[in-house]
């Protein structure tokens, strides 16, 4: 067990017990201040790189090479849940290039380096078409460089696919939660897998040691990067477009609620902090974990963040959602969320999978059991889940890339 740890005792005991729980944040504040210029520049590089994007990935011509998930109403599930208002799904598993909410930090990330790569030897101003970096002698240049990444499966698919298309080498450490499919579809892209016996956190610490000896070598730190979570916060202005285009006011009587599945909190935190950057007040989020990796709200709910992890209340880190199997939280992510984040939900193996089913019942969507976390917010009693004006959005984080033969176990 942790030294010194304080929680609510009713909250310690589920915690223990794995039953699922709602926490609220009572930290959460009217009062913040953010970043506006780490998202304006994420945002300009991923405009910057559209040509290329839309080149080299031809799924995204009609998006004009931007990396963006559609924005679906859901009208049967909503017959079964809390909810009086409407019901969103964001589609990020049908995201291009690598089918996850990962396309957004990670490719950010990627892009970042590559940019930074060819300024420093003089190949590129930022004013030109970045269809250059397609080219050959820009590839040439850019294998002179390794990336090093650390993953449960998507954030390694997000890095890997990037990476080898623009040239760099690339390793990704994984850990025993990594699915097969993920590491073979990494390997046929050309990606080094290195496979861990341990769980995420032991993945990244191995990772970043290798980075460490070798020059020319950069990690990319799922745990402390401030460019994958610019990428993921960009998702906030695009959202802002969709809901505008759809006629969907978000105001003081038109509140926006948001459930987004949480594993080291980077990609859920960042698109926390975009949605605050576009609607203020008035959006609500919330995170979703399993009741075996409440990493995050253990995190927050003690204040200690990464100096505590879910083994020390004695749970197993286990979970079917490969993608949220965390047992230590991002260095950053939630001391940063402290005024923004409403709350944190638990869901165990046997909800996802009911989740999952009902899903695909109502809706014929199949996801990944990482992102039907997010469905769980429309079964618990939440302050909005009445209200009849409310906008409800389940952020579906990952799934088109999974192989039909394991989308059919889920909803079987
Ligand atoms: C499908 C899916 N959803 C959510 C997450 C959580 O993102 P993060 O670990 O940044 O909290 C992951 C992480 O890999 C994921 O694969």
């Amino acid at each position: 067990m942790a030294k010194n740890f304080s929680l609510p005792p009713e909250l310690k005991d589920s915690l223990i017990a794995a039953s699922p729980v709602v926490w609220l944040n009572p930290q959460k504040s009217e009062s913040y201040s953010l970043d506006r210029a780490m998202i304006e520049e994420a945002e300009k590089r991923l405009i910057r790189f559209a040509p290329y994007i839309q080149r080299e990935f031809p799924e995204t011509l009609s998006l004009n090479g931007f990396i963006e998930s559609a924005l679906q109403p859901m009208l049967q599930l909503k017959e079964e849940t809390l909810i009086k208002g409407n019901i969103f799904i964001k589609r990020d598993d049908g995201l291009p290039i690598s089918g996850s909410i990962k396309a957004r930090g990670g490719i950010h990330e990627v892009l970042y380096l590559a940019e930074k790569v060819a300024l420093e030897h003089h190949l590129i101003s930022m004013e030109d078409d970045y269809s250059i970096f397609a080219k050959q002698r820009m590839k040439n240049i850019l294998s002179k460089y390794k990336i090093v990444v650390a993953s449960t499966g998507n954030l390694g698919l997000s890095i890997g696919i990037m990476s080898r298309k623009l040239g760099f080498n690339v390793i990704v450490h994984m850990s025993h939660d990594a699915k097969e499919w993920k590491k073979s579809m990494l390997r046929a892209v050309g990606a080094q897998v290195i496979e861990h016996a341990g769980d995420y956190s032991l993945a990244v610490a191995k990772g970043r040691e290798e980075a460490e000896r070798e020059v020319n070598s950069y990690f990319i730190d799922d745990e402390n990067s401030k460019h994958l979570f610019a990428g993921y916060a960009v998702a906030g202005r695009r959202l802002k477009k969709q809901l505008d285009e759809q006629g969907i006011k978000v105001d003081a009587n038109h509140p926006l609620c948001v459930y987004i599945p949480c594993g080291v909190g980077g990609g859920p935190g960042g698109v926390c902090y975009g949605l605050k950057e576009n609607f203020g007040e008035h959006v609500y989020c919330y995170f979703v974990e399993p009741t075996q990796s409440p990493c995050m709200l253990l995190g927050m709910a003690t204040g200690q963040h990464d100096q505590i992890s879910v083994y020390d209340l004695g749970l197993t880190n286990k979970t079917i959602a490969d993608g949220l199997a965390v047992g230590r939280p991002s260095s950053f992510a939630g001391k940063l969320l402290e005024p923004l984040l409403d709350g944190i939900l638990t869901v165990s193996d046997e909800e996802l999978i009911t989740y999952l089913k009902k899903l695909y019942q109502t809706e014929g969507i199949i996801i990944e059991p990482s992102a039907a976390a997010s469905i769980k917010g429309l079964f618990v009693s939440l302050p909005t889940s009445a209200n009849k004006e409310a906008t409800h959005i389940i952020w579906s984080t990952g799934g088109s890339m999974v192989p039909e033969e394991e989308q059919k176990s889920y909803i079987e």
